[in-house]
């Protein structure tokens, strides 16, 4: 009987609910009963397969966006810089936020060599990650600053601006020379202290589609 009665309370409650969607339906709120929109807040009528809006993208629209550089240095453009020619632009450009040295901020530490303890990131959370003891390509640096610095106006450094900037944290990372020539060749053999921290992703490569 419990279960019977049980049952057709359940009954009961869904009939109710039926009852009203179904009021609901035929009510003053239905969208069948709201007044048509005027002319001009419809949408207008969309060219055929197109949303009307855009262009195609010109050889120079993607080349402005086709400027990674791979770990083996791949991409790296033509230029070449040296520590003192990056000095000057780490000055005017980088300083105000990455510390006159690049250890003192307010953002990012760029500076700064192996702690001590094998750079055990994962147990000890005050160690701070810089290029010095965690970034295992050089070509990494030259890609990020060129797309990504200074965040205000990304884009804006030229390529012998990024090679010379490059040099130059690498130099106060003391991983190359003060006179040490940064450009397409020399740059992917600068050895990274952080270089067999990491392995390779056993899945290999993604395909190339081009
Ligand atoms: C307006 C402030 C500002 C300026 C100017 C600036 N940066 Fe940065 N930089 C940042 C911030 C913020 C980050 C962190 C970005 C993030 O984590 O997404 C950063 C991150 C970086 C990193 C990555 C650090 C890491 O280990 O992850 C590098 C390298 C770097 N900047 C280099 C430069 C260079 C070189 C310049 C000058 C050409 C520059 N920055 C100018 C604010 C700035």
């Amino acid at each position: 009987m419990r279960s019977a009665a049980h049952r057709t309370g359940t009954l009961g409650l869904c009939a109710l609910a039926w009852s009203v969607l179904a009021a609901g339906e035929r009510g003053p709120m239905t969208r069948a009963a709201e007044p048509a929109a005027p002319q001009s807040q419809r949408a207008p009528a969309e060219p055929s397969g197109r949303f009307g809006f855009g262009r195609p993208a010109s050889p120079s629209d993607i080349a402005a966006l086709d400027i990674d550089v791979g770990p083996d240095g791949r991409g790296l453009p033509a230029g070449r810089g040296t520590a003192a020619d990056g000095e000057r632009t780490y000055a005017a450009r980088c300083a105000g936020c990455h510390g006159k040295t690049g250890r003192e901020g307010p953002n990012d530490v760029l500076v700064g060599g192996d702690p001590g303890d094998g750079a055990l990131f994962g147990r000890n959370p005050q160690l701070r990650r810089t290029i010095g003891n965690y970034w295992p390509y050089a070509t990494t640096l030259f890609d990020y600053v060129r797309r990504a610095m200074p965040p205000t106006d990304p884009g804006s450094l030229s390529d012998t601006d990024v090679y010379g900037v490059t040099a130059y944290l690498l130099f106060l990372n003391d991983l190359v020379p003060a006179d040490a020539v940064m450009d397409a060749a020399s740059l992917p053999k600068v050895v990274m202290p952080a270089r067999d921290r990491f392995v390779a992703d056993p899945r290999g490569r993604p395909a190339r589609t081009r």
